[in-house]
């Protein structure tokens, strides 16, 4: 593990983006695993800057999302696809036909799975994949359980989730119960992760996940076996891990 601590969130959000960058420049077909969430936001902003500055192009890159609700029609405004849309994929030249993310209104679930697995399966090896942590130690979707997943799955969110996001709901009852998320597999196979962390409320879950034993209760822990993971945090969210 490559761990790089910022004194603030736009060194940090810069040193992310340049590591992205250099993987999509010696490569301009890269696939990218990407994330939503309030931390990988400054990051999608540098992209977007270094874009619109000529010093990348994502005209050929293909980009999987991570997770969606269920429910959410891709127009609403908390649906994942449309803060992707908002946050990056509308100020980039990236082609709408190689953006990937599970359809959380389709009719049958356990096919919408079955065919996000696929499309994964197709891509093979993802060049990059973008992860932060939930503050139950959720990656994705991938919820603190007995039984972690490889696969993409239907996943019932946990009462945790669904308060720490209801910040972007107008009420805890519009949080959707249920979300369709990337399993391990895919992230754990990928050839780079860059996981970024931002803040003292990361701190305790950042050390049960980076020093703490490799446990399924902590999903965030498995990333210990990933051979190839940056770790972008903020001095703040390294607190306890020094
Ligand atoms: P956050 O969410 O970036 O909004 O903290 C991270 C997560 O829940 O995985």
């Amino acid at each position: 593990m490559k761990l790089a601590v910022f004194k603030n969130e736009e060194e940090l959000d810069l040193a992310a983006a340049k590591s992205m960058i250099e993987v999509i420049n010696e490569n301009p077909e890269a696939t990218l695993g990407l994330a939503t969430g309030q931390t990988p936001i400054g990051l999608y902003q540098k992209l977007v800057q270094a874009y619109q500055k000529g010093q990348v192009t994502f005209k050929q890159v293909t980009t999987y999302n991570i997770d969606e609700y269920v429910g959410l029609e891709k127009e609403h405004p908390q649906s994942f696809y449309h803060f992707m849309k908002t946050h990056l994929f509308s100020h980039i030249d990236l082609n709408e036909v190689q953006i990937h993310i599970p359809n959380g209104t389709a009719s049958n679930l356990e096919e919408e799975t079955e065919r996000y697995e696929s499309l994964l399966m197709k891509a093979g090896q993802l060049d990059i994949q973008i992860l932060s942590i939930g503050l139950n130690g959720h990656i994705g979707f991938n919820e603190p359980g007995n039984t972690l997943h490889a696969e993409t799955h239907v996943v019932t969110l946990t009462e945790d989730t669904r308060k720490v996001n209801s910040k972007s709901f107008p009420s805890l009852a519009e949080v959707p119960k249920k979300a369709i998320t990337m399993g391990l597999g895919p992230m754990m196979k990928a050839k780079k992760i860059i996981f970024i962390a931002k803040g003292e409320e990361k701190a305790a879950i950042l050390k049960q996940a980076f020093k703490g034993p490799i446990d399924p209760l902590v999903p965030g822990s498995l990333l210990q076996l990933h051979p190839n993971i940056e770790v972008y945090l903020d001095e703040k969210a390294v607190k306890y891990m020094m």
